[in-house]
């Protein structure tokens, strides 16, 4: 009987990650206050949660900021030419078919649903924004449509369709990173945290193409 080993390699640096634990958090949270924002009834409580939400808003808008900056000039993993695939993308809609060539950095087909993401994101921070502005005259939109109201449905309807887009955006990216750990049996979770990304060593693989695991440290 063979055992596995892996190849691992660094893909991920210290900032990337950072920036994705920070704008998963605010993600997280901003989502919080909505939920926690039914139990309220009209009043103090409901009034600060807003306050909150918009000051989670602020610090995601600095981590987009961040991200965007970062997919300009950071390395090769984080930039955005590197998530570009549209061959890819058109194989999978023409010929249904998911499965993406292995590779360093983002999967093939994962790159487009995160570009996706972040074109969401930009409009729930300008929406958001533009809201702080028209509802709460707060912001730095404030001075320039703080008194338009009118345009509340215009950034309000935007703001909750994308909302819900990003909480199915959320379960389908925890269950596709537990699924593909389970159908690959390479650690994939831990990329964002370690930035260590794994590959089976071919060798490894058993005559029958079973895959046994071991444990270990550079080559696991
Ligand atoms: C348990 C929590 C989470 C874990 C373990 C996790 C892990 C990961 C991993 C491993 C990747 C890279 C996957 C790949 O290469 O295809 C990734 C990418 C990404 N995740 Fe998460 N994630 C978590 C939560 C979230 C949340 C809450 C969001 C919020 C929407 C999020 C948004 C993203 C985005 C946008 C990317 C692309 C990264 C980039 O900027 O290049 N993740 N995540
Ligand atoms: C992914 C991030 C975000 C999520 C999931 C989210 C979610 C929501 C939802 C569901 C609502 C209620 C919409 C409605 O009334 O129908 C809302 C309202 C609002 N959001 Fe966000 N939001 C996000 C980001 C932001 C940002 C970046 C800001 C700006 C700083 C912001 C500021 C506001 C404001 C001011 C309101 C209106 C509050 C009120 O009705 O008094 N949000 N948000």
């Amino acid at each position: 009987m063979e055992t596995i080993t892996y190849r691992r390699t660094k893909v991920y640096d210290p900032a990337l990650r950072l920036i994705h634990l920070w704008n998963g958090l605010a993600i997280i949270f901003l989502m919080i206050t909505i939920w926690l924002s039914d139990l309220f009834d009209k009043g103090v409580g409901e009034d600060m949660l807003w306050q909150l939400h918009i000051y989670l808003g602020y610090a995601l808008v600095v981590g987009i900021i961040a991200r965007l900056a970062w997919g300009l000039v950071g390395p090769q993993h984080a930039r955005f030419s590197d998530m570009w695939h549209p061959a890819a993308w058109w194989n999978a809609v023409r010929n249904f078919n998911l499965k993406a060539k292995p590779r360093f950095g983002h999967n093939a087909l994962a790159s487009g649903v995160y570009l996706l993401v972040y074109l969401l994101l930009i409009i729930m921070a300008l929406t958001g924004l533009g809201l702080a502005a028209v509802e709460h005259s707060t912001g730095p939109l404030n001075p320039w449509i703080g008194d338009k109201t009118w345009l509340k449905d215009l950034f309000e309807e935007p703001h909750e369709l994308i909302y819900y887009g990003l909480m199915g955006f959320v379960i389908v990216h925890i269950a596709a990173l537990i699924w593909h750990e389970h159908k690959d049996k390479t650690p994939l979770a831990q990329t964002m945290v370690t930035g260590y990304q794994y590959e089976v060593e071919p060798a490894s693989v058993n005559q029958a193409g079973n895959i046994e695991q071991t444990q270990g440290d550079d080559h696991v």
